[in-house]
């Protein structure tokens, strides 16, 4: 069946203007004023009232769970098809993350799999926090290359007590076999990098732009907003070239230790003369918010939720006077250019019939759609996981 939007106010993400939106067999076939169907052959959406974007990519999720940083009961869950459906993501990239023992590669394939048949686009890191790196096939190059949604590498940490503390020969190499993989298999090649709170911030990432032939392209730092000085080692960061991710899921905690809102930090980064393309956010999603005293002991550990990426976005917008074209890149257009995801972050004939319709003015999601599939509709979801 075809779905037929008429009549949205276009963010493309760029504003586009009114248009109607034909969709079919999983993509947008049309997208220009006054599609005319005959209604047997589609369902129509009247979206006059409403503005057309692209679904929202979460570039970084802990989709099988995380944490475990406090035993095994702080283990967190995984993501819900209705967390994603709520929260207007449409595509996710999972990772692995403190622990790679007892959550797997093979595991997190599995879920992604499985995410993937309840409706959502997704895609993997190979990998967790340390290196060498755990990868499923023999090597990250062969992951890259014979295993569709494996992406890149991550979340490797650095700058972290969670971290493996590995060398900077070893982090370099890792992003040289990210692009050499990324290259054979024509995908990023990317390796996110999780950063802690360490003094050491993002020197590995200068001193592989500045000792190596590698580019900015092949590394995706998150966490960037998580202190002051990391934040403005990021400004320079990204004003060399180089990408910076905010994690959108936080706790009070965070934000009175010094962390810095995300609607914020896009502001200051674009206020800073950083160019717009260069910045993300991301929600860290099903990941563990563990709360630590002066001492590294664990206090309190929380979850992370995908719902906290758009409203990020719309803060920005509503709070920080950023405009909505260039506020929605962070969640659309950015992510799929870093993760060279053709297909995904834009809309336009051709593309992954993904999007999201908004209230104006308040900017709600009232309407999901994805791969084609209405997932939500009038704000209420309109499908469950396989055992919600
Ligand atoms: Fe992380």
């Amino acid at each position: 069946m075809l779905l037929l939007i008429k009549n949205a106010d276009v963010y493309a993400p760029e504003k586009s203007g009114r248009c109607d939106l034909l969709l079919g067999g999983g993509k947008i076939l049309l997208m220009e004023p006054d599609i005319r169907i005959p209604g047997r052959y589609c369902e129509v959406i009247e979206a006059r009232d409403l503005l057309a974007a692209p679904g929202f990519i979460d570039g970084h999720v802990h989709i099988m769970g995380g944490g475990g940083e406090g035993g095994f009961a702080t283990r967190t869950p995984g993501l819900s098809l209705t967390d994603a459906i709520l929260g207007g993501v449409t595509t996710v990239v999972g990772c692995l993350g403190t622990d790679g023992f007892t959550r797997t590669m093979a595991g997190l394939l599995a879920k992604a799999k499985g995410l993937d048949e309840e409706g959502i686009s997704t895609f993997v890191y190979s990998g967790s926090y340390g290196l060498p790196l755990r990868t499923l096939m023999p090597s990250l190059e062969e992951d890259l290359l014979f295993i569709d949604k494996v992406i890149g590498a991550g979340e490797v940490a650095l700058s972290d007590h969670r971290s493996s503390q590995p060398t900077f020969e070893a982090f370099a190499q890792l992003v040289g076999m990210a692009r050499r993989g990324g290259l054979l298999s024509g995908k990023a090649g990317i390796v996110n990098v999780h950063l802690g709170d360490g003094p050491r911030g993002l020197d590995f990432l200068r001193r592989v732009l500045a000792e190596t032939e590698l580019a900015p392209s092949q590394m995706w730092p998150t966490h960037i907003n998580r202190n002051p000085s990391l934040f403005e080692e990021g400004i320079a960061y990204a004003k060399a070239g180089g990408f910076v991710d905010f994690t959108t899921s936080t706790l009070a905690s965070y934000l009175d230790g010094g962390e810095i809102t995300c609607s914020v930090a896009l502001r200051r980064m674009l206020e800073a003369g950083v160019d717009p393309g260069q910045v993300t956010f991301t929600s860290d999603g099903q990941g563990s918010l563990p709360d630590w005293d002066p001492a590294g002991r664990l206090q309190d550990i929380s979850v992370g939720r995908v719902t906290s990426l758009f409203p990020a976005v719309r803060k920005a917008v509503l709070e920080e006077g950023i405009a909505l074209e260039t506020a929605l890149r962070v969640i659309t257009a950015n992510p799929a250019r870093i993760l060279k995801l053709k297909a995904k972050g834009r809309l336009a004939p051709g593309m992954d019939a993904d999007l999201v319709l908004l209230e104006p003015g308040k900017l709600e999601i009232r309407t999901v759609i994805a791969k084609g599939r209405l997932l939500m509709k009038g704000g209420k979801p309109l499908a469950k996981g396989m055992f919600e």
